[in-house]
């Protein structure tokens, strides 16, 4: 795929784009005034590959993988960085991680599939999940899946009948501590579907079982508190927390899992604390309050992922309500990024055809789904969008792709990495026949 074009009438003064947090490191506006993602020209890649489509800067993923890997190990010789491969679950994605030195977390008996297709070694893998059937279970028995986080009575009960060997266990902990973040993905307060509670007793008994169990061997404790997190204080409670809960129960953890939950700028003006600062800032509590400090794992998902993607949508409508408001209507939408709709959740966008341009159209990016809360930005200025012109949404990185739905019968669209001008379709776009492919 061709880098840039070159014109240079269309050159920005100012590149808004480049050095944005929003956007994948290393995104900028060409000579040709297009967006470039990973030294590919999003508008060039639109027309050969069509819309819309999730484009990801390879080597964005690869530094922030990398960027886990070094504050940890400048820190410490005890650690993994395991992938929570829910924000992304491509084979690509897991081989990347895996060769970047990550362990992963995979969340069901898909993932699972996904990560071993992808050759990720199986005492690599953690397998999460509050109701794990017992066909995933059988599977991650099968396979020598490393580690089970445990998550129930019945699970403890489902696996000590299924195993006839031992199997490496962490129990999942609630801390009861509420993250600021969207109620939807906290995850760490008391009344959750997750896990083991400290408050009425659940930890303390679920300990007492795994330890008695023939089969469970209890590794550590998993507590992940939840999502987009910005305060990085509510780690610090929950570290804490977990370390009274060990000498509560007289407990000293091999593992501790910490979960993820490092926030990322999905729009200009926020900053999100850094890998380093999260990487610091749970190194440091573990190593104040548990001793012997055990190996420490963080989780993270949505920072490894999320602005190493952007979206690519063509505009097909362009309709303007005098005095009311005007709708730019892409070719996507809630199929491919639920998150507007579920969480309220705010996005950029930017005419990748003229992304040095002024933007000056105030305008409602709509979806193509019949619901009229199909709408992806309400009120964001374009530069005068325009029926054919690629609009471009970044930070879709996680868990777009892997929220992506068929609803109104969309194909849903491909995952395309690039690197050095070089772009691959690691998912191909589905097509009319996939939809039928199940049809019976
Ligand atoms: N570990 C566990 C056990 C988790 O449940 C999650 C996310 C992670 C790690 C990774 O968290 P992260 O680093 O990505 O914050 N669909 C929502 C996000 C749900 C996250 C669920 N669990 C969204 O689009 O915002």
């Amino acid at each position: 795929m061709g880098a840039s074009s070159d014109n240079p009438s269309a050159v920005a003064a100012v590149d808004p784009i480049a050095g944005s947090p929003v956007y994948p490191r290393g995104a900028r506006i060409n000579q040709g005034g297009h967006l470039e993602v990973g030294g590919c020209d999003v508008v060039e890649l639109a027309a050969e590959l069509g819309t819309p489509a999730y484009i990801y800067a390879e080597d964005d993923i690869r530094w922030r993988a990398r960027e886990f890997m070094r504050a940890l190990g400048d820190r410490s010789d005890d650690f993994e960085v395991v992938f929570a491969s829910k924000a992304l679950p491509c084979t690509a994605a897991y081989a990347l991680m895996r060769e970047e030195g990550l362990s992963v977390d995979v969340a069901s008996g898909g993932e699972l599939h996904l990560a071993l297709a992808a050759g990720f070694e199986p005492e690599r893998i953690h397998l999460h999940g509050n109701n794990k059937s017992e066909a995933e279970l059988r599977y991650a028995i099968e396979r020598s899946v490393g580690q089970i986080i445990v998550d129930s009575f019945d699970e403890i009960e489902r696996l000590e009948r299924m195993l006839d060997r031992p199997q490496r266990v962490l129990l999942r902990i609630t801390p009861g501590i509420k993250a600021s973040t969207h109620s939807y993905i906290q995850t760490g307060q008391e009344d959750s579907k997750f896990g083991f509670g400290l408050a009425d007793g659940l930890a303390e008994r679920a300990v007492k079982v795994v330890r008695d169990a023939r089969r469970l061997q209890l590794v550590g404790l998993h507590a992940h508190i939840g999502s987009q997190i910005f305060e990085l204080e509510s780690f610090t409670k929950a570290i804490e927390v977990l370390a009274d809960f060990t000498r509560t129960v007289d407990y000293q953890p091999e593992l501790l899992n910490i979960g993820g939950g490092l926030g990322i700028a999905y729009v200009h003006g926020e900053e999100p604390p850094t890998i380093e600062e999260y990487v610091e800032l749970k190194l440091r509590g573990v190593q104040r309050v548990f001793d012997p400090v055990p190996r420490l794992l963080i989780e993270p998902g949505r920072s490894l992922v999320g602005n190493a993607g952007v979206t690519a949508y063509r505009i097909g409508t362009v309709k303007e309500i005098p005095g009311v408001r005007t709708y730019v209507a892409v070719d996507g939408g809630m199929s491919d990024n639920l998150r507007p709709m579920l969480y309220g959740s705010r996005y950029e966008a930017v005419i990748a055809d003229r992304a040095g341009e002024r933007p000056g159209t105030m305008a409602t990016v709509a979806g193509m789904h019949c619901e009229s809360g199909d709408v992806l930005i309400r009120d964001i200025e374009l530069a005068e969008p325009a029926v054919g012109d690629v609009l471009v949404t970044p930070a879709t990185g996680a868990y777009g792709h892997a929220m992506a739905n068929n609803y109104n019968g969309v194909p849903r669209p491909p995952v395309i990495f690039c690197k050095d001008g070089e772009s691959r379709v690691v998912v191909r776009r589905e097509t009319w026949d996939d939809l039928l492919a199940r049809d019976r």
